[in-house]
């Protein structure tokens, strides 16, 4: 496990500061404990400057597609399971003035073979999550970062930790640092 740095908390710190009024106007679209934490973005954020990752997976769509097209200045692949939510993400992120970048419904990311310099898994519910954990692992470059959201679900946090223990990869402490007042968490994992 990699202790996380004071350069990692005080980078999350600035985009907490930098991206909350965003996140205000998002909970006009979809309520606070659904939307994806201000401080699991931020974390998200600061993870992929510090590691200067050239392309991220946004799997589930909402105030995090927005929040990475505002601070991050490479691509970014926003994906979700309802075309519905990513309708309104594409015109959240229209109405914030900000690029679409790529948007696509998880049946068309089956087909992509990319892999990417960052995953950030925050699709579906909770029982999707642990069904197609398997399906996200292959779009992680190896030298990656999968981000799992909502770490917090017991069940769904035994069998990430298991998944992730089968295969080669190193954890990121990140859990004091990304956890908001739902106690929500996210776990991050480096592939190698
Ligand atoms: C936890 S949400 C994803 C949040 C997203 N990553 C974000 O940054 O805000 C998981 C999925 O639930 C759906 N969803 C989002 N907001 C919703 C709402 N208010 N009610 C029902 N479903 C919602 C969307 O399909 C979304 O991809």
């Amino acid at each position: 496990m990699i202790a996380r740095t004071s350069s990692l908390d005080d980078l999350a710190a600035q985009y907490r500061d930098q991206l909350a009024p965003l996140r205000e106007r998002y909970l006009a679209v979809s309520p606070d404990s659904m939307a994806m934490s201000l401080e699991a973005v931020a974390v998200c954020c600061a993870l992929a400057v510090m590691r200067e990752v050239t392309d991220v997976l946004d799997l589930g769509s909402g105030f995090g597609s927005a929040a990475f097209r505002t601070v991050l200045s490479v691509p970014v692949a926003s994906v979700d399971t309802s075309s519905q939510w990513l309708a309104r993400t594409s015109a959240f992120i229209a109405g914030a003035g900000l690029p679409q970048g790529t948007l696509r419904t998880w049946e068309d990311q089956t087909r992509v073979r990319h892999r990417y310099g960052m995953v950030v898994y925050d699709a579906g519910d909770m029982s999707f999550r642990r069904k197609h954990l398997s399906d996200v692992w292959p779009w992680v470059r190896p030298g990656g970062l999968l981000v799992l959201d909502d770490a917090h679900d017991r069940l769904y946090h035994r069998e990430a930790r298991a998944f992730l223990a089968a295969h080669k990869v190193t954890m990121l402490d990140v859990r004091g640092l990304s956890t908001d007042r739902f106690h929500r968490f996210v776990l991050v994992a480096e592939r190698q």
